[in-house]
């Protein structure tokens, strides 16, 4: 069974966003990687919400409070099914990938010492970077890089020479952003384990179209951004082994994360609360359920293998435009192209597609190391989801075609 495109004019219905036109054209939303678009079920969960239960939760015996707990609490337990993570407690809902990540790496900063090694992917966004270089300026440890191919895929013979006993944590991402490609991370898990690193996979860009079984996978943290599955802005996943939450310190001190507080001495509640300082993204966590579960109801499989006909009809009707190139040739990529056409700036191509209606995402899309790599000030990059269709890309086509011819 497969998406027809009667489903796919089906599903367009659901997302409101995709019936308006930008400057007097319909819509063509290709921004996919940077945020997806959200459906109606996901709106509706919102507006529920703040119409019904909108209070504080874990803190009143009222009766808003205890719906808003319990949806809450549901929500957590959604997301723990959708990535088969083996208890509740070990889904932390953040504000994002990004806290995500800097979360676990302030923890590391209790656990590395001088000399220690960590190891990052050339093919990182920004988020999987910085914060582990400040974690190295903090502790002395040692940050190593696993270089890219031209191909834009990882070097696994670098990588599998930087397995040495003094590594301690590894962080990939599942899916490069600015690439689309797929890397090996169950290959990258697997080798960290045997030299005892723990593994961190930033799984922003794989979640969209993949659905990760982070206990089959044996990763210790999988984060993502509710924002990328059809949820709001604002939130995050980390999915931290028990060991590894019990082991790290809190990130923020605050209401909620203790159990015993005095002047002489605080003590921390267990898990997840121990990481959820504060008043939480309440609405958000719940519509994030929401979210997986309208894209679980039309099934990862589906998807993916959709997206895999819009990846391959696309990258033919771009590679048809003379001097265009593609960055990112891996066999294994999501729907996700970026490219230049001869030495056109992608800022110039964006604007233009801008005014024809069509959003795509120009620059160095928070990853220069890749940039630097190809020697290139950024791309135009054109990231599909379900809900796109061909005749969206035919029109992508002929519209940069006429951008081409414009700036040529
Ligand atoms: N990280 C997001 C992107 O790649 C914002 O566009």
């Amino acid at each position: 069974m497969a998406l027809t495109n009667q489903d796919i004019l089906e599903i367009r219905k659901d997302f409101p966003i995709l019936q308006r036109q930008v400057n007097g054209k319909p819509l063509i939303y290709f921004d996919n990687a940077a945020t997806s678009q959200t459906p109606q079920p996901v709106i509706d969960t919102i507006v529920d919400y703040y119409s019904n239960y909108n209070a504080n939760i874990h803190r009143g015996v009222h009766t808003l409070s205890q719906e808003a707990t319990d949806k809450y609490e549901e929500a957590r337990i959604t997301v723990q099914k959708h990535f088969n993570a083996a208890q509740p407690y070990e889904i932390i809902l953040t504000a994002g990938t990004t806290h995500a990540i800097n979360l676990v790496a302030n923890g590391f900063a209790s656990i590395l010492k001088k000399g220690d090694e960590v190891l990052v992917s050339a093919l990182e966004h920004h988020s999987n970077i910085v914060p582990w270089q400040i974690l190295c300026e903090k502790t002395g440890a040692i940050l190593k890089v696993i270089p890219q191919t031209e191909s834009g895929e990882l070097d696994l013979e670098a990588f599998n020479k930087a397995m040495t006993p003094d590594l301690k944590i590894v962080f990939v991402n599942h899916v490069s952003n600015a690439l689309g490609t797929v890397n090996p991370i169950q290959y990258i898990i697997d080798q960290a384990h045997k030299v005892g690193a723990a593994v961190l996979i930033d799984g922003a860009q794989a979640t969209p179209h993949i659905k990760p079984d982070v206990q089959a996978l044996d990763a210790d943290f999988y984060v993502c951004s509710a924002h990328k599955i059809c949820g709001p802005t604002g939130v995050g996943v980390l999915y931290g082994k028990e060991e590894w939450l019990t082991k790290l310190p809190p990130y923020q001190g605050g209401g909620e994360m203790i159990d015993q507080v005095t002047f002489k001495k605080t003590t921390y509640a267990g898990l997840p609360h121990k990481f959820e300082a504060g008043t939480p993204n309440i609405c958000g966590g719940i519509a994030t359920a929401a979210g997986l579960d309208y894209m679980n109801n039309i099934g990862f499989d589906m998807i993916a293998a959709y997206e895999q006909q819009l990846l391959k009809y696309a990258t033919k009707e771009l590679l048809t435009i003379e001097g265009l190139k593609i960055y990112g040739t891996s066999k294994d990529k999501t729907a996700v192209i970026s490219f230049n056409v001869g030495s056109i700036h992608p800022y110039d191509i964006g604007t233009i597609l801008d005014k024809l209606g069509i959003a795509v995402r120009t620059g160095h899309h928070c990853a220069q190391p890749i940039m630097d790599f190809y020697k290139i000030p950024g791309t135009v990059r054109a990231s599909f989801s379900f809900y796109n269709t061909k005749e969206e890309i035919d029109i992508f086509v002929a519209s940069l075609k006429r951008a081409v011819m414009m700036l040529s």
